[in-house]
């Protein structure tokens, strides 16, 4: 195999039996592979870790990669609440949350994450850091009903902001490319955010809520 910056950046970081289980589970399942990248994984674990987040909120759980990396950083007594909206995929990522130990901290609302999030809201329920990452059409909604699950100061996160180049491609205009644009934008120039764009893998969007 070519070694890449990123690979490069795999080796160190080693293998991980937890997430191992979780690939070979979303293979078994021929679920999608695409779940987080490991990098972009262990960042999550420590940008939560770092927020001192107790109640974290994840759109797009699939097999539960980065529920588990959320789960890692989590303060004691802390709780992840993940929106998906394929039940079979809700039960594979509870499954390996139980396994890796976190069965007790994770709650799934399954369904369109839209709803569910204005479920949340009308619950009055809030949280210190949430994770963007399904279907990108939505990206610019959900940012805006995260805003408003946001405690001040809480984190956002938002996965495949580059979306493999076509972000940047001038030939491109699709809804979806059009969508993670504005997400961009308003990540990097809300007034109400503090952002910025990381853009190894395929690019994560990071803000913090002012
Ligand atoms: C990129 S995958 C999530 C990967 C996961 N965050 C990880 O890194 O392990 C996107 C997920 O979003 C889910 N999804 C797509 N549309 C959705 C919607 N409208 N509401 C909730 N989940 C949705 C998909 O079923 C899929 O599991």
């Amino acid at each position: 195999m070519t070694m890449t910056t990123e690979t490069y950046v795999e080796k160190l970081l080693g293998e991980d039996s937890d997430l191992q289980r979780v690939m070979e589970s979303i293979r078994a399942n021929g679920m999608p592979e695409i779940s987080i990248a490991p990098g972009y994984g262990r960042l999550l674990t420590m940008l939560v870790r770092m927020s001192g987040a107790k109640h974290v909120l994840e759109i797009g759980a699939l097999g539960g990669y980065s529920g588990i990396c959320l789960a890692r950083g989590l303060a004691e007594g802390g709780t992840l609440t993940s929106l998906e909206l394929m039940p079979n995929y809700a039960e594979v990522a509870r499954s390996n949350l139980r396994e890796a130990g976190f069965g007790d901290r994770v709650e799934y609302i399954v369904g369109d994450a839209k709803a569910g999030l204005d479920e949340l809201a009308r619950q009055g329920k809030s949280f210190d850091f949430l994770f963007i990452d399904a279907d990108k059409d939505n990206y610019p909604a959900y940012l805006e009903k995260v805003i408003r699950l946001a405690k001040p100061g809480a984190v956002i996160a938002g996965d495949n902001a580059l979306m493999h180049g076509r972000t940047i491609d001038p030939e491109r205009s699709g809804p979806s490319v059009q969508a993670m644009r504005e997400f961009n934008e308003r990540m990097t120039g809300d007034p109400r955010l503090l952002g910025t764009l990381l853009p190894a893998y395929d690019g994560l969007a990071v803000a913090i809520v002012k």
